[in-house]
């Protein structure tokens, strides 16, 4: 019973849409219908408002976080182990795909992901953050390197931790995640992604 209302309570975390909500208070268009109508920092990015962007990052990065940390530190008291912890990371990013709150049209997961993945362990987190940077660096693809960070961070996750329950949702998330850049990964082959602080469409 514990878990199902700890993984309820994270879906509903998980379905505040930063994108959404900070765009409202900066007063911006919904980014759902600009750019590539995705729900996330990169896209509100293409607002050409970079405060609106950092925020929206900050706030999808902070809930997958947050879910993830409450549930590992209150674990003792709460009588929850590793399963209840793998759960809760799931549910928050599931709540960020298809948000409750916004007719269930949600992101693409990269910055919740990297929130989740720094309360499961910060070296994982950090890991996976640092090889995004290398690729959106090199390339100057948001898509293509959270593509990259998704591959590794549960190569990562097994090399430090072996296999445990949360692995399997470290494996879930990067997997949904790919699966939600579909349109970016055809878009990447045209040739036709649009670059980080490109105002021009990208993908849907
Ligand atoms: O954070 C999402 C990013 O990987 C791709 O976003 O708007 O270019 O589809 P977008």
């Amino acid at each position: 019973m514990t878990t199902l209302l700890l993984a309820v309570a994270a879906y509903l975390i998980g379905s505040i849409s930063f994108a959404v909500v900070v765009s409202k208070v900066y007063g911006l268009s919904d980014p759902r219908t600009y750019g590539s109508g995705n729900p996330g920092a990169t896209n509100v990015l293409r607002s050409g408002n970079k405060g609106a962007a950092i925020w929206t990052l900050v706030g999808d990065a902070f809930k997958g976080w947050l879910a993830v940390w409450l549930v590992i530190r209150f674990a003792g008291q709460l009588g929850v182990g590793d399963g209840t912890i793998a759960l809760v990371a799931i549910a928050v990013f599931l709540g960020h795909l298809w948000p409750v709150f916004f007719r269930f049209e949600g992101g693409k997961g990269v910055a919740t992901a990297a929130g989740v993945l720094l309360a499961l362990d910060i070296w994982l987190g950090l890991a996976t953050l640092a090889t995004w940077l290398i690729i959106a660096y090199a390339f100057r693809y948001s898509s293509l390197a959270a593509l990259i960070a998704a591959v590794f961070a549960p190569l990562y996750y097994g090399l430090l931790f072996g296999v445990e329950p949360q692995l399997f949702a470290v494996v879930a998330m990067c997997g949904l995640l790919i699966w939600r850049h579909a349109k970016n990964i055809g878009n990447l082959m045209a040739g036709k992604e649009s670059r980080i602080g490109s105002k021009s469409k990208g993908a849907t």
